[in-house]
């Protein structure tokens, strides 16, 4: 329950019943405050806001609406120099809190205001022939974790993988392929066999310069839609993809399309046609161009000056695409803050283009991950690859299970779940555009503001309530009165805001730092107040809170994407 509109509730019709006056409850809401120090109450209504109204000195309207308000949700309303403070009855905002919760069970946070509504989220978004590396994690498990949140909130989501498939480097790679590669040893080595075949070719290139042409050749074939061409390019994807899948896997992320800049070949030239019939594109030494130097951008390139198309075009066709197609309010690019400036030029093109609905379009970026204080490049062969990030983050974790608990069953599984949830909740602790370094000791750390923290804290609060069965009386909410369980039950209340909050901002982090502050709070009480209490009525209300942080705990960390074992 919303105890402050209560509060304005009362306030509003006790202004009618002591003044016959019609100030509404959203008119009150607005002058409502939140006390400096809790002695004050928990909302005060400044009174001499209602002064120029009610036609009275402030004291006097303090007192009189005092006097008119009885109500079991707050257990004293008082009226001090002129302002009328209100303070929650604390046994009846835990009944509130903890009803609801539990009888929404798993549901509890969820909403209905994305109904008939569809978001697209164009994430991981990832390049052919090329490693999966720690570099993708970010967009992989943000656009992920966005893609739970507004399910739960109710929105249809369309999740988009918009490979990286075309471009001249294709052409080079089957070039490299025919001259040196063999089926046998790219289907056994997969992506590492082609960059390895990628590589050569840019070596050898530069003392062959017949190598070039080939590449070209190749790729000329491909856009002719050449068999042999097209069949060998179709299973460099398929090896990546078979690739990508086993960390799609371990991660638990999920497309529902793959349509790739290749997807757009056939449908980039309508474009081309509206932005000439709207008088946007303009030459420039033979390339085509949209200006935006009116709004201080370099222009977009739509064509190159021998006639090709770019990632600008393929995101012009595609843009439209997804627009005709899903009919999208929201349609999120969850991509690294490098492509700032290719994202405001793309909506700025929409927006010359007349495209209103490109409105609902984002840019969702985010900061670069580093590995234990190195960056990440390619070019010196610093590059973590996200499969062996995981395999070790499992390994780690089965070792510090082996030494916590050897005696726990299905040890694998439990640490496959610490292991990669500890990956998954480093990356969306932080708010998305900070640049973030990856340590273990951050990472797998069961002290700190880390995932296994917070599993640990809900497998322990399912041990609690196994050892405790079924409650032997009727709660007595008063026994929550404290604050280390106001501050757990206030943290249960807010999760469904959180969760809408985290939509709106498109910042998963805010439900990862939720999670992390409820298990502090949630081990504060456990701290402080024996949950199993001589008297039984305590007892059950303890309990009762005890059961919904850990729900509250377990769809907070579902909704970013990572399992809550019950025992660990
Ligand atoms: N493949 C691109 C890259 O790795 C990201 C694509 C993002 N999506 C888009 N529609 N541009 O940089």
């Amino acid at each position: 329950m919303d105890f402050k509109y209560q509060a304005a509730y009362l306030a509003s019709r006790a202004a009618a019943s002591a003044f016959g006056a019609e100030v509404s409850p959203e008119a009150m809401l607005e002058y409502i405050e939140t006390p400096p120090t809790p002695d004050m109450g928990d909302f005060a209504l400044p009174c001499f806001k209602l002064s120029r109204v009610l036609r009275k000195a402030p004291n006097m309207i303090a007192d009189s609406l005092k006097a008119a308000i009885d109500s079991p949700l707050f257990s004293r309303v008082e009226s001090v120099s002129g302002y009328l403070n209100f303070y929650v009855n604390r046994a009846a905002y835990a009944e509130n809190v903890l009803k609801t919760a539990l009888e929404q069970g798993e549901n509890y946070g969820s909403d209905t205001v994305g109904g008939g509504k569809t978001v697209v989220i164009d994430y991981s978004s990832i390049n052919i022939a090329k490693r999966f590396h720690i570099g993708h994690l970010s967009t992989t498990m943000i656009g992920s974790a966005l893609y739970r949140i507004y399910g739960f909130l109710g929105y249809k989501c369309v999740g988009v993988n918009h490979l990286g498939d075309w471009g001249t480097q294709f052409g080079k790679m089957i070039a490299a392929y025919k001259r040196w590669g063999d089926e046998e040893t790219v289907r056994r080595g997969g992506v590492d066999e082609m960059v390895k075949l990628y590589v050569r070719f840019n070596t050898e290139a530069k003392n062959d310069p017949a190598l070039e042409d080939e590449g070209r050749a190749w790729f000329k074939k491909i856009e002719d839609g050449d068999e042999e061409a097209l069949k060998i390019f179709r299973w460099f994807k398929e090896v990546t993809l078979k690739d990508a899948e086993k960390v799609y896997d371990m991660l638990g992320v999920k497309f529902d399309s793959y349509a790739g800049e290749s997807f757009y070949i056939d449908k980039m030239q309508p474009v081309i046609d509206e932005l000439t019939e709207k008088g946007l594109l303009v030459e420039d030494a033979g390339a085509r161009i949209v200006k935006l130097d009116e709004w201080n951008m370099p222009p977009a390139i739509i064509l190159r000056s021998d006639g090709a198309t770019l990632y600008m075009t393929r995101d012009l066709a595609a843009i439209k695409y997804r627009h005709e197609t899903y009919n999208f309010d929201k349609n999120l690019y969850v991509v690294a803050y490098q492509q700032d400036l290719h994202f405001k030029q793309l909506f700025k093109v929409c927006e010359l283009l007349g495209w209103d609905w490109a409105k609902g379009c984002e840019h969702v970026n985010f900061g670069m991950v580093s590995f234990g204080g190195q960056s990440l490049s390619t070019r010196e062969g610093r590059i973590v690859y996200l499969e062996d990030l995981l395999t070790q983050a499992i390994e780690k974790a089965e070792g510090i299970i082996a030494e916590k608990s050897p005696e726990l069953e299905n040890r694998s599984a439990v640490a496959r779940q610490i292991g990669i949830g500890a990956v998954i909740f480093f990356a969306l602790f932080n708010g998305r555009i900070k640049d973030i370094d990856f340590t273990w000791d951050k990472a797998l750390n069961f002290d700190g503001e880390t995932g296994p923290y917070v599993m640990y804290t809900h497998a322990r609060l399912c041990s609690v309530l196994r050892k405790a069965g079924e409650a032997a009386a009727a709660p007595d909410f008063k026994a929550l009165d404290d604050p280390e369980s106001q501050a757990v039950l206030r943290l249960i209340d807010e999760f469904p805001q959180t969760v809408k909050l985290a939509a709106q901002k498109n910042e998963p982090s805010y439900v990862t730092r939720f999670s992390c502050e409820l298990a502090k709070a949630v081990n504060r009480f456990y701290y402080e107040h024996r949950i199993l209490d001589d008297d039984a009525s305590a007892t059950a209300a303890r309990l009762m809170l005890t059961r919904a942080a850990r729900q509250t705990i377990k769809t907070a960390l579902s909704l970013i994407g990572l399992d809550a074992p019950e025992k660990m």
